[in-house]
């Protein structure tokens, strides 16, 4: 079984960080629906978390149901990053990850996220401060460079290992791709050869099928899905139930079928809708609905009309009744 430190995690699997999208709500549905190993918080500003800001507090808050649950930090100041640690490590997390992956302008301003790539005597810094500050499992989340002609994934995955890093996650593409093209699996297999803490793969992992090639073809010690996951929550139970009829991995239940039924999708979206609209503040529900209405619409039937649809609604209560009538007319198509 997989180990990162002293955290075991079973089966290795990750529910990559994703701001705006892993969010309490959305770490619940997948923790509910089971397969996955640990689930990552959206990243949190660590200056924020210092300052006590009220969205960093808003976004640490989790439930216990959520565990093994990692919150994820960005910042430049060492010292700030080694005290939002601490806070990280009080609040009861059971991994600290940094960021060292984000290629969005605003955080690369001030050398955050993926910036801190073309510094690495400042990220050094960074990493043996955070690592002398706490003693909870200390993972690093980074890119292969910040561009094809600064690629230096190796070199950075070396100094996360001298550090004391307890993993790594590589996300196979530059900074510069941000999104783009396809992630470069191969760079994966490379850091594994390089170093002899855990590496995480992460990057395209759309169906459950890609993460058992990933596994297979990097050697790398767990799959990290982003985007995969907002589109089919339900792939972590899909995979770790292939890794079951593999090796024996993971603690699945053999009962319920890894597979959701259409009827299941339905009621997993508009549950979600249900516990954004009773928690969240107005404008926040009507963003997070039009935010999650799209990405689940990638997973269903005929989603390209649910995603034509929601562009013209403007109350919360329209899109529970929108995904409703979706729903309905599949279950004719499936009865015709
Ligand atoms: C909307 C969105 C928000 C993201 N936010 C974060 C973040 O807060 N921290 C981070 O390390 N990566 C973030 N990422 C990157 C993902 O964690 C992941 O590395 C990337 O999406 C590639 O994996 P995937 O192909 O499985 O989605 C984000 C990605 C998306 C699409």
């Amino acid at each position: 079984m997989l180990k990162i430190g002293t955290l075991a995690v079973d089966p290795p699997l990750f529910l990559a960080p994703m701001a705006g999208l892993t969010d309490r709500h959305f770490r619940l549905i997948v923790r509910r629906i089971g397969g996955v190993g640990v689930v990552s918080m959206e990243f949190v500003s660590a200056q924020g978390i210092v300052a006590g800001e009220r969205l960093a507090k808003q976004l640490m808050v989790f439930a216990p149901e959520e565990r093994p649950l990692a919150i994820q930090i960005y910042g430049s100041d060492p010292a700030t990053m080694a005290e939002a640690a601490r806070m990280v490590e009080a609040s009861g997390a059971d991994l600290c990850d940094i960021n060292l992956g984000c290629p969005a302008n605003k955080v690369l301003k001030g050398c955050r996220g993926a910036a801190l790539m073309g510094n690495l005597k400042l990220t050094e810094e960074i990493l043996s401060r955070v690592r002398r500050a706490i003693s909870i499992p200390l993972t690093v989340k980074f890119r292969l460079g910040l561009d094809e002609r600064r690629r230096n994934f190796l070199e950075l995955g070396r100094l996360c290992e001298a550090n004391g890093i307890d993993a790594v996650t590589l996300h196979g593409r530059t900074a510069r791709q941000m999104y783009g093209g396809q992630a470069d699996w191969s760079q994966i297999a490379r850091l594994k050869e390089e170093i002899s803490i855990p590496v995480i793969g992460n990057g395209d992992v759309n169906q459950p099928q890609d993460a058992l090639n990933m596994l297979a073809t990097t050697g790398c010690d767990a799959v990290m899905i982003g985007r995969g996951a907002t589109r089919n929550p339900w792939i972590f139970r899909q995979i770790a139930a292939r890794l079951q009829t593999l090796d024996g991995h993971g603690a699945v239940n053999r009962e319920r079928s890894p597979e959701p039924t259409l009827d299941e999708r339905r009621r997993l979206i508009l549950d979600h809708f249900r516990t954004v609209v009773d928690h969240e503040e107005a404008g926040t529900a009507l963003h997070k609905l039009r935010l999650f209405t799209r990405w689940y619409s990638y997973g269903i039937p005929q989603g390209v009309l649910l995603r034509r649809r929601i562009q013209t609604l403007r109350e919360a209560a329209e899109f529970s009744l929108a995904v409703e009538d979706h729903f309905s007319r599949l279950n004719l198509d499936v009865a015709a």
